[in-house]
């Protein structure tokens, strides 16, 4: 007879509790796709009285999570700790290095150490999943590692983080400024102990770090990234984007190009016609194009108990079934250091800004923009009662070093008031 795969799962908070949760019900079903028993043998949190909702009764306890990666009754530790150091990476190294599989979620961490991690997991012929740590329910990292595999990846793209999109869809529904909103969410709950993290960007660049590595073949690279929250996205873009036709996203988006690997975290704007403008509340969506499939979409929860936990679960049958794959795609040695971009690829620029109504305002402006190799595709001044004029402008293709002169150009004028706005509009 299989003999049992055994677990320790350090971490019994939404994700932990929830993948307990999901071994206990399924486990006929998890037995009959595997052909193996999945079991948990030791557990393993901050405090050992919490009620987490689920019977931890017949599992072994241990505070200390290197002492749980280390147990011989531990087969596959599983990390759903959270945290770039500390614990969750002090007993991810010592799992791997006795041999371990590891799972985990912490996508900090991977963005952080993943390479040095995969390297080790290589060493001792084990296995690093990490499913759950993009895009949380959504299976991509199966997406791209395996059912993309025959591909030449052209262009991954996403919004990979749920509260954001809360945040935007939430503005744009209701009409609310930005920090109505966050204060909104954070009272729901549904933001990071350090919303930071959120609303900063740096979750869903640690997510976009991982998936351009899978689908580059290049070495983790979260530094390289180019990186902006939402926090200043304002409730007049949003509306004034809906009115040229687009929605504003926090759009990671990865692309090999001749001058480097362009990897960007920001705000941009998508056509609203497009998948991407289609997403609303909590939920995230990858696209991933490759020279053979052309583009597919995958959409759904990005976190919560369920969805995640589902994830690890997948993780979990993998190792079950001896699957045990490289981390990202190919072996760790081989994959080649991620040289940035310097420059981004031209694209289309949305500008608001308020000009001073007087003769031949918006000629200076226009003059700015041609002086500066910027060609204006579309444009539209609004009725207004003061003495600034609202424009908005959507360019043509063109470079972000151009825009920033254009930018810096304006200030000479004498009749651009305050910081004109300049985003990005991406094709999809
Ligand atoms: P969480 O609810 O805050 O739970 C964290 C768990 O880790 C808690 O059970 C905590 O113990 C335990 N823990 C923290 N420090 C510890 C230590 N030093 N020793 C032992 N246990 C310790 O976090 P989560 O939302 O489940 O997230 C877990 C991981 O999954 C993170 O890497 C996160 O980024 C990732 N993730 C989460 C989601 C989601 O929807 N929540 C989605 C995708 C990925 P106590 O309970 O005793 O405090
Ligand atoms: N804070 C994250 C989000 C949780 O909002 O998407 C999942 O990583």
């Amino acid at each position: 007879m299989t003999k049992p795969l055994r677990l320790g799962i350090a971490g019994l908070g939404t994700v932990g509790a929830g993948v307990v949760s999901i071994i206990r019900k399924q486990a006929a079903l998890l037995e009959a796709r595997t052909g193996r028993s999945i079991e948990i043998s030791a557990v393993s949190a901050r405090s050992r009285s919490k009620d987490r909702g689920v019977n931890l009764s017949s599992y072994a306890w241990e505070d200390d999570p290197v002492a749980l990666a280390s147990r011989d009754d531990v087969d596959v530790f599983v990390e759903l700790m959270g945290g770039e150091d500390g614990p969750a990476k002090a007993a991810t190294e010592a799992a791997l290095a006795l041999g371990k599989d590891v799972i985990t979620a912490n996508k900090a961490m991977l963005a952080m150490h993943g390479q040095s991690m995969a390297l080790a997991a290589e060493e001792k012929g084990c296995a690093l999943k990490y499913e759950a740590a993009v895009a949380g329910g959504i299976p991509v990292i199966k997406a791209l590692g395996e059912g993309l595999a025959g591909n030449e990846i052209t262009r991954v793209m996403g919004v990979m983080n749920g509260s954001c999109n809360y945040i935007l869809t939430r503005m744009e529904d209701a009409g609310l400024p930005y920090a109505d909103v966050f204060a909104e969410a954070d009272g729901l709950g549904y933001l990071e102990a350090d919303p930071q993290l959120d609303v900063g960007g740096i979750d869903a660049a640690h997510k976009l770090a991982l998936l351009s590595s899978l689908a580059f073949g290049t070495q983790v690279n979260f530094a390289g990234i180019e990186l902006e929250g939402i926090e200043r996205v304002s409730i007049e873009d949003i509306h004034a984007a809906a009115d040229m036709g687009y929605k504003i996203k926090l759009l990671g988006v990865a692309q090999m190009t001749g001058r480097g690997l362009e990897q960007r975290m920001q705000p941009c704007l998508v056509p609203d016609t497009s998948p991407l403008a289609q997403l609303t509340g909590g939920t995230n969506m990858i696209v991933l194009e490759g020279d053979a499939v052309g583009q597919i979409v995958l959409r759904g929860a990005g976190a919560g108990a369920g969805p995640t936990a589902s994830a690890v679960l997948s993780d979990v049958c993998d190792i079950a079934r001896g699957y045990r794959g490289p981390a990202f795609g190919q072996p760790a040695a081989t994959l080649t250091e991620a040289t940035p971009a310097l420059s981004q690829r031209p694209a289309a620029y949305y500008l608001r800004m308020a000009l001073t109504d007087k003769p031949g305002a918006l000629a200076k402006v226009a003059a700015v923009l041609g002086d500066s190799g910027v060609s204006i595709n579309r444009m539209r001044q609004y009725g207004h009662e003061d003495s600034t004029a609202p424009v908005l402008i959507v360019t043509h293709k063109t470079t972000r070093a151009d825009i920033d002169h254009a930018l810096a150009a304006f200030a000479n004028t004498a009749v651009v008031a305050g910081d004109p706005v300049a985003l990005r509009i991406e094709e999809v």
